[in-house]
């Protein structure tokens, strides 16, 4: 049977959660696309540290091993970092792969070249998983945005700052202890500066500024403030007025300008965002038709984010998947049951 072929760069908590999930869902995904889908390739810095990957699949820290590799179709990418992430990716096009990025700082940075170069190429750059893990804010909208003028965006896009004020906030926890909590749980970046200190969610709204109005970032004129400095006592203080601290990311249009910023808010439970817990992330989208929506859900995390990647694979393909998603919805065994076979 002819087969999808796809090549994995990077094998940390989302790599390895997207090469789980491709063999969990193998057989759901060749319902889908007709073909089986073959991770040929696995890019990784340290080639010698132990993983659970077949013996079959090249592991390798070169890069061009993997462009080597024939009739490849897909790179997904969830390295860190601009570079070398940056260059990967244009080499991936230039030899007609599509392409999905987890990698909100490379988009932020360089999105807007990425997009002249799928184009130049004729082929696809996806990046659900960049903004909020596995809510589908990408594809909710690319839905809206057909009908909908977006006139303000306020969200929590950085699940490991929500998870530190919520932990505090419920187990009276210092910042270091809820810090280490959330990189053990693997939702922190590599450098968790990027999160505490407000990047991360910086880049994610700088992705959907993007989206939304084609604006490019202007980094120094964005209000940009992390949550490095909260601790117990300014979380119990928002409590004992009936408040919550939330890290909120917003943008909001004014006169004609898209105003961006990141920074810890007292929220009141009144506001859309006073009840987003955890890992969790949530955007309270404003359209001129629909009113408010509200998104909520997992922002980080390898399967969660997995979830975002593989929804972006599976659209790669959409037209000969769409009528089969329906016939497979009846037959499609629960991911419990997919999960103990691959188990
Ligand atoms: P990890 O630090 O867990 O994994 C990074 C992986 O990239 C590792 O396998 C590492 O190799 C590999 N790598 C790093 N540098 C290089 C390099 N120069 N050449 C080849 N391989 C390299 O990161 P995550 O999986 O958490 O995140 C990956 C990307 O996804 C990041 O851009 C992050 O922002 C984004 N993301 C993360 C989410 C999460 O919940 N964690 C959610 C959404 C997006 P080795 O194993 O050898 O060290
Ligand atoms: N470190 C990021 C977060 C991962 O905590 O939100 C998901 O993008």
């Amino acid at each position: 049977m002819d087969s999808v072929k796809v090549a994995l760069l990077g094998f940390g908590t989302v790599g390895e959660g997207v090469y789980d999930t491709i063999h969990s869902h193998q057989k759901r995904l060749q319902a889908l696309l007709g073909k089986k889908v073959e991770i040929v390739g696995v890019l990784v810095r340290d080639q010698n540290k132990k993983r659970k990957i077949h013996s079959e699949t090249l592991v390798t820290s070169n890069m061009d091993r993997i462009l080597e590799i024939p009739d490849l179709d897909v790179v997904i990418e969830a390295i860190v970092g601009i570079e070398p992430g940056y260059t990967y990716l244009k080499k991936a096009m230039e030899t007609g792969c599509h392409v999905i990025t987890a990698n909100k700082e490379l988009l932020a940075h360089k999105g807007k070249e990425l997009r002249e170069y799928a184009e130049q190429y004729s082929v696809r750059l996806e990046f659900e998983a960049a903004v909020a893990g596995g809510i589908p804010a990408i594809g909710t909208f690319k839905q809206l945005l057909k009908v909908n003028r977006i006139s303000k965006i306020e969200a929590i896009l950085n699940g490991t700052s929500n998870y530190i004020l919520s932990d505090i906030a419920s187990n009276q926890k210092n910042f270091d202890q809820a810090l280490a909590s959330a990189q053990e749980k693997g939702y922190a970046e590599a450098n968790p500066d990027n999160d505490i200190d407000g990047w991360d969610a910086l880049f994610k709204l700088t992705i959907l500024s993007d989206l939304l109005y084609g604006i490019q970032p202007e980094w120094e004129k964005m209000v940009h403030i992390g949550i490095r400095n909260l601790a117990l006592e300014h979380i119990e203080f928002a409590q004992a007025l009936g408040m919550k601290i939330k890290h909120v990311a917003s943008i909001e249009l004014i006169e004609g300008e898209a105003r961006l910023s990141v920074e810890p808010v007292m929220v009141g439970q009144d506001h859309p965002l006073y009840g987003v817990d955890g890992v969790n992330n949530a955007l309270a989208i404003t359209g001129d038709l629909v009113g408010q929506i509200l998104l909520q859900g997992p922002g980080a995390g390898a399967l969660p984010t997995a979830s975002a990647i593989i929804e972006d694979f599976v659209n790669l393909f959409q037209t000969e998947a769409q009528t089969k998603v329906q016939q497979d919805v009846t037959l499609a065994p629960s991911l419990s049951d997919e999960m103990q076979e691959w188990v």
